[in-house]
């Protein structure tokens, strides 16, 4: 069964959207619209019925929701009830609490999506999370997570910084879609460009596709790319 992102232009790429109770990863420099795009997706659910968890561990909630009240997906009656914000900020101590601290945080999480009949789960940012433990622990971790989630067919995104300490995370996850901003020729202007980089079960294009953040959140235009080819910098 396909999950829509929400993203219409994206999920008539995707043939329907994501496939249910897949691991995602929305990787991208800051302010390229990762935040926007994951909460596009919650309200899309949330308007079909459906609950999000949305896990912050950067922005404040208060603060993210002042921000994402100027785009006109977002409607107040969906938090609480079908948008659940929950904020979890990690700090760092020693490897050793941390690595148990996150091992509590990550059976709660299940449970509650469990328990609450959670159908979709946002973790904006899973940076802290990468950065504070060593790769092969926080690996192995996050890949629990993502296989707990997805045996409940709970469909999750999970948000990174475009830094190298989190490459790895392409490998683990079912998808990678990768959004940037690209300088042109001009040197004056920019695009923002989205590339659908890996979609395991789904046969998708693999060329840039740009986009724009308006007040109706992130959208592609299929066409674009032909406009801007030999405006890129290479
Ligand atoms: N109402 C709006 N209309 C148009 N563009 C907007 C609007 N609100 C925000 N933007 C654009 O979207 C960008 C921020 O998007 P967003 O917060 O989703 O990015 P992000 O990738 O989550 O950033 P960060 O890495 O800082 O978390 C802003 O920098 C701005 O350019
Ligand atoms: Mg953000």
């Amino acid at each position: 069964m396909r999950v829509p992102t929400g993203i219409a232009q994206i999920d008539e790429i995707l043939g329907g959207g994501i496939l249910e109770g897949s691991l995602v990863q929305l990787v991208g420099g800051c302010g390229t619209g990762k935040t926007t795009f994951s909460f596009q997706f919650a309200f899309n659910a949330a308007r079909l019925g459906e609950k999000t968890l949305y896990i912050t561990t950067g922005e404040p909630i208060n603060k993210m929701v002042k921000f994402m009240k100027e785009f006109n997906f977002f409607d107040e009656k969906f938090i609480g009830d079908k948008v659940i914000l929950q904020e979890t900020f990690f700090r760092k101590t020693t490897e050793g609490t941390y690595a148990s601290m996150l091992e509590i945080f990550f059976d709660n999480l299940t449970s509650r999506v469990e328990n609450e009949k959670i159908s979709r789960v946002v973790i904006d940012s899973v940076t802290p999370i990468v950065l504070f433990l060593e790769e092969s622990y926080s690996r192995e971790m996050l890949s629990r997570l993502g296989t707990s989630l997805s045996a409940i067919g709970c469909t999750t995104i999970f948000t990174s910084e475009a830094i190298e300490r989190v490459n790895y995370l392409e490998y683990l996850v079912d998808g990678v879609i990768e959004l940037n901003e690209v300088p042109l020729r001009d040197k004056i202007h920019h695009i923002y460009t989205l590339k659908i980089k890996k979609m395991r079960g789904i046969d998708h294009p693999r060329h840039l596709f740009p986009y724009e953040i308006s007040e109706d959140g992130i959208k592609i235009d299929p066409e674009g790319l032909f406009e801007i080819v030999g405006e890129i910098v290479d």
